[in-house]
């Protein structure tokens, strides 16, 4: 987490910074700042709270100069304060950070006895500190003997008065990307931050650092051996991380699914073969038919989309599959056997704990196939192949249109995988068929939003929200629990449907709103069961159902239907208005749907 954005070369380097905040504050937005060096001095703004109050307190006639860093923050280390925002600064050296400094305690008793005095609570101050320590008039070499010390991880970004025209970026651990142009050069934690002012990027990796001047970068490790970086392209347009008419990003990107979906599967549909092809998935059929165990590895969302994928795989392409919370994975003795391929699902591609645990899994010898979002994100390039999910930018924080271009991907791996082994071509024709109309099925989810919205106006002031799914759908369940909890703050579980009566059931009373997902398949009659079991105790159902159903809707308060599709495919309808419920109910609450309180889009943080 944490937002990193500097420029260095442009008279309007300060416009430029508060643009590029505004694009990172999604990853982080409790407090914000920047520093400029000017002829003046370095001139340090910082705020509590969001990038407007930054903005408000800016003086634009104090910060003429040409280069700057600047930070939105999320916080590890001490409050959200203003203190404590970044960037941090001892003498004049400015310093913004992303990550944690694990050694800071030691490091700080030992900055304390030379005579530094600290200000702040955070581990961000120390090593700013440190740095001015080593400083004897060359930056350069002052932040590779600083970060030779520390323990932990970052991104960061510095300056120092006496070298105004530079910036120096280093990262261990949080990604960093430069932006190469004429005469300016631009570093940050995100590409979007510097859209609209260059499509040349650099992407550093893990022990790398940069140093920005006007005139040129050079990059080099930490421990100062010459490196050569490979220029990307940026494809992706700026319209594309701008609301387009929509109140919140998070309606936009739920409204986008159609061709999101559509997107994802694009190009990858092999004709008349009942068969995918996913360019990115460097296995020959003789791998693909001797994988004999399949771990999925993600946080979050991605989690629960690892789920639907469990369902998915284990049905059609019959290998043995387990969904582990990649923090989790992380930290035991996971079992690694010849033929275990690790599917590592993230939005972001930075989620630190699903980064190291690819990290652990790779150690363990096991094949990783990264599925993201985010091209050129620390999960795609370190993942020895992948899938891009094709979604394109999610700016929400809660993950929506991610999940459904996720499940895509792993429907048609199932097939893929499948139809190396047993899944017949007629088949693989049959779903085939079924997963392309879903973008046109998924429309006629979205066309019911105004319906939604009135359920949710029923249930905006309950504290707290069930959600019951079977099979498949059960996955559902928990990521539709999981919206509400995000954005509107109502306590929310999902359960399997089943599992109610061994414990959710004692809370079921007339003000305990029960969210049921109950399409026609085989579970289908237990479901009813269940529903029942929740009308007897005058819970409110308000459910889910396949159009032309009759019996659920008779006993539910309200009913949403979704168009019939093969049963396996019904996530990608039934997450639809769990999204659009939990939306409603947080904007009739008058919550910022788009910045969560207390959460960040990229967890960059153990
Ligand atoms: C954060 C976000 C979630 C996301 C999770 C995993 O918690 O708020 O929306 O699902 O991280 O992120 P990833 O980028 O790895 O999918």
């Amino acid at each position: 987490m944490c937002g990193i954005v500097g420029v260095v070369g442009s008279p309007n380097a300060a416009s430029i910074l508060l643009e590029g905040l505004k694009r990172l504050e999604y990853r982080g937005y409790d407090s914000a700042g920047m520093v400029i060096m000017t002829p003046d001095g370095q001139q340090l703004v910082k705020e509590k709270g969001k990038i407007v109050n930054l903005e408000a307190a800016l003086n634009w006639d104090e910060l003429k100069g040409t280069c700057g860093i600047a930070h939105t923050r999320w916080a590890t280390h001490g409050a959200p304060n203003q203190i404590n925002a970044h960037p941090h600064v001892s003498g004049k050296v400015a310093l913004v950070h992303n990550g944690i400094i694990e050694n800071q305690k030691a490091l700080k008793i030992q900055l304390t006895n030379k005579g530094h005095e600290f200000v702040s609570q955070t581990d961000t101050e120390v090593l700013a500190h440190l740095i001015e320590d080593f400083y004897d008039g060359d930056l350069v070499k002052a932040v590779q003997l600083a970060l030779g010390v520390v323990d932990g991880a970052f991104g960061i970004a510095v300056t120092h008065l006496d070298e105004p025209d530079l910036i120096i970026g280093a990262r261990r651990g949080s990604p960093l990307v430069v932006g190469v142009g004429e005469g300016v050069n631009y570093l940050a934690s995100d590409v979007a931050a510097m859209m609209g002012h260059t499509r040349q990027v650099i992407y550093l990796d893990d022990g790398e650092m940069v140093t920005l001047r006007p005139e040129g970068i050079h990059t080099t490790t930490i421990d100062n051996e010459e490196i050569t970086k490979e220029i990307q392209e940026i494809t992706w347009d700026l319209d594309q991380i701008q609301k387009g008419g929509y109140e919140h990003f998070m309606l936009k990107e739920i409204f986008e699914q159609p061709q999101t979906i559509r997107d994802s599967f694009r190009g990858r549909i092999l004709p008349g073969t009942g068969d995918v092809k996913l360019g990115g998935i460097e296995l020959t059929d003789w791998e693909l038919r001797n994988i004999r165990r399949i771990i999925i590895l993600a946080c979050g969302t991605s989690w629960h989309a690892g789920l639907v994928g469990e369902y998915l795989l284990e049905e059609y392409a019959h290998i043995p599959v387990e969904v582990e919370y990649a923090s989790e994975f992380r930290y035991r003795s996971p079992i690694i056997e010849p033929g275990t391929l690790c599917l590592v699902i993230s939005q972001s591609g930075e989620t630190i704990d699903t980064l190291e645990a690819m990290r652990e899994a790779k150690r363990k010898g096991a094949k990783v196939l990264g599925i993201t979002n985010t091209v050129g994100s620390t999960i795609a390039r370190e993942s020895e192949c992948g899938v891009y999910i094709h979604a394109g930018p999610e700016i929400g924080v809660a993950s929506t249109k991610a999940f459904t271009s996720q499940v895509t991907i792993l429907a048609l791996m199932a097939i893929l995988f499948g139809r190396r082994t047993h899944l017949s071509a007629d088949r693989g024709t049959q779903m085939l068929q079924e997963l392309v109309k879903l973008p046109d099925l998924v429309q006629k989810v979205l066309d019911q939003s105004d319906a939604i919205k009135q359920i949710a106006e029923v249930y905006a002031g309950h504290k707290n929200c069930l959600y019951l799914g079977r099979g498949v759908n059960f996955p559902i369940a928990l990521e539709g629990a999981l919206k509400l909890k995000e954005i509107s703050y109502i306590h929310a579980e999902g359960y399997p449907a089943a599992e109610m009566k061994h414990g959710p059931i004692a809370l079921i009373d007339p003000d305990m709103p029960v969210v049921v997902i109950a399409t026609k398949d085989g579970s289908y009659d237990k479901i009813v069961g269940n529903v029942q079991e929740v009308r007897a105790r005058d819970g409110k159902i308000i459910s889910i159902v396949t159009e032309g159903d009759t019996e659920i809707a008779a006993l539910s308060d309200h009913v949403i239907t979704i168009p019939e599709t093969m049963n396996f495919w019904t996530p990608l309808l039934s997450v639809i208005p769990l999204q659009l419920f939990a939306y409603h109910i947080a904007v009739i609450r008058g919550e910022d749907v788009d910045q969560p309180r207390n959460l960040a889009k990229a967890v960059t943080v153990e």
